[in-house]
């Protein structure tokens, strides 16, 4: 099988924002509790932060991180996770129906999210909570001193301010599982009331306003556009969160799923810009895709779980090749979008729905989809660019013209380097592609990096590291054309320079 494509230096979709690799802790099952944090843990720092995670999240190159949730934000006390620890509360987590110890709380995760080198996306409580919360919240992170918030802060051992630039307007309020769900209209006023409060607090925040909790939501998109009306002045971004899972075991139209994401982000461009004429407005506003990944694995074994234990092991996905596959072409669907999609969160980071798990007491593995994320965000930094494809395609149970070739394409300046994200969605033949990069003249070939298995549904675990990389791909180049051969059904990354 054949495909054909050009990549070009001016073909320019936008410089991709790093955020769009960001990842995202919420205080749910192992992710805080038995992840990032173990005091008892043999490689435990002085604050108890595990220093085997911190050295392979540092590997990711996270550039930002979302926090405290998710879910638990929608019912969470912030105040409960600062100040002494011995006065802290232990409180009913609703979301998640666990114990939750506020053991680890805003300023120990700030701490954490120093050491690992990333920033903090936080979310205030727009379920239970509203704008008294949030102001407090905000002058507590990003006020100098001086008045009874900031100064709280400051007698907790945080002299300087965080300023935390990017803050969610809660999460997925559309959800009808949300503690303190809210129609479009209570949502989008309480909003847009909420940021209006935070901006005088902070005039240089940015602000996240809630899009659809997914694709599929009844409410989607009408939801977007209804919010938006309300929000629009005050947000910058708006959020996308999309899952995707393979319960009927459908190879094909699994790893095409990206389709739907794709399509997903431009219905969202789509109700954003409509709002724009609606209001005859200049801004325009960007996406925040802070929840993405493959769930479905662990969604059976979870209804086990004793309701009220501290940290139980929730949402513990043990990912599959095909996992990896599909995460690979939701990473180059979003690169595809450069120009809208400006921040996005793998959810999770550590064990909850995680390319990172850990064993509580004792080690550390990298989960199948470590690597697509891995490399596609140390890789994939400088201009988006829009190649030109010619592929052959199949059909699939939800999906017609699936696009055996699926690539993303970036151009490092600094480095001279072009990078391509090219995943084969055959699932027998190798594809042949000829890609004409005559517009990078004297480029050559400097790793073909390729994940590739057999059994579409190997994992790795503690014992043994089935997939990962190997770096003997077939590429080559003659007279400003690249032939490279993807195996079947592989991820792979050519880098050129
Ligand atoms: O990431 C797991 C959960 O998925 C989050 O808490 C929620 O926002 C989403 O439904």
């Amino acid at each position: 099988v054949k495909a054909k494509m050009t990549v070009d230096k001016d073909f320019k979709i936008a410089e991709v924002d790093k955020r769009i690799y960001g990842s995202f802790i919420e205080h749910l099952g192992r992710a805080v509790y038995g992840g990032i944090y173990e005091p008892d843990h043999e490689t435990a720092d002085e604050q108890g932060f595990r220093e085997d995670v911190i050295k392979l999240v540092k590997e990711l190159q996270v550039p930002i991180v979302r926090y405290p949730g998710g879910n638990m934000v929608s019912a969470y006390n912030w105040e409960d996770g600062v100040g002494p620890k011995q006065d802290r509360p232990r409180r009913l987590e609703l979301a998640w129906r666990v114990t939750e110890t506020n053991e680890i709380g805003t300023n120990e995760f700030m701490d954490w999210a120093k050491k690992v080198n990333t920033d903090v996306m936080m979310a205030v409580n727009l379920g239970t909570r509203g704008i008294d919360a949030a102001r407090n919240l905000i002058e507590y992170m990003n006020h100098p001193g001086g008045t009874y918030w900031s100064d709280l802060r400051r007698s907790h051992g945080s002299e300087l301010p965080y300023n935390i630039k990017t803050w969610c307007l809660g999460n997925e309020m559309d959800g009808p599982w949300q503690v303190g769900h809210k129609t479009a209209d209570e949502y989008g006023r309480l909003a847009a009331e909420t940021a209006k409060a935070m901006r005088l607090v902070d005039p240089t925040i940015e602000l996240v306003s809630c899009g659809s909790s997914n694709s599929n939501m009844p409410t989607f998109p009408e939801w977007e556009a209804k919010t938006l009306e309300h929000t629009y002045e005050f947000a910058d971004y708006i959020s996308l969160h999309q899952y995707y899972g393979n319960r009927s075991h459908d190879t094909a139209n699994f790893i095409a799923k990206s389709l739907d994401m794709d399509n997903f982000i431009q219905t969202v461009i789509a109700t954003c810009d409509y709002m724009k004429a609606k209001k005859r407005s200049k801004k325009t506003i960007n996406l925040s895709f802070d929840e993405w990944n493959v769930w479905f694995h662990s969604r059976e074994q979870d209804k086990e779980i004793e309701p009220w234990t501290i940290a139980p092991p929730q949402l513990e996905d043990v990912y599959t090749f095909e996992d990896a596959i599909l995460v690979g072409s939701m990473l180059n669907t979003m690169l595809k979008h450069a120009d809208r999609v400006k921040m996005a969160c793998m959810a999770q980071l550590v064990n909850v729905i995680a390319p990172i798990m850990t064993e509580t007491g004792g080690g550390i593995f990298k989960q199948t989809i470590f690597y697509p994320y891995y490399y596609t965000s140390v890789y994939g930094r400088g201009i988006a660019l829009s190649p030109v494809v010619h592929s052959p395609k199949y059909d699939s149970k939800d999906f017609t013209d699936v696009p055996y070739l699926d690539t993303s394409v970036v151009y490092n300046e600094v480095k001279n380097e072009v990078v391509i994200f090219a995943t084969n969605r055959h699932l027998e033949m190798p594809l042949q592609v000829d890609i004409d990069i005559r517009s990078f003249e004297g480029y050559n070939v400097v790793e073909h990096v390729v994940l590739e298995k057999d059994n579409v549904k190997a994992t790795n675990s503690l014992k043994k590291e089935q997939i990962k990389p190997h770096y003997n791909g077939e590429s080559y180049v003659q007279n400003g054309n690249v032939t490279t051969i993807l195996p079947k059904l592989s991820w792979n990354m050519i880098r050129l320079n």
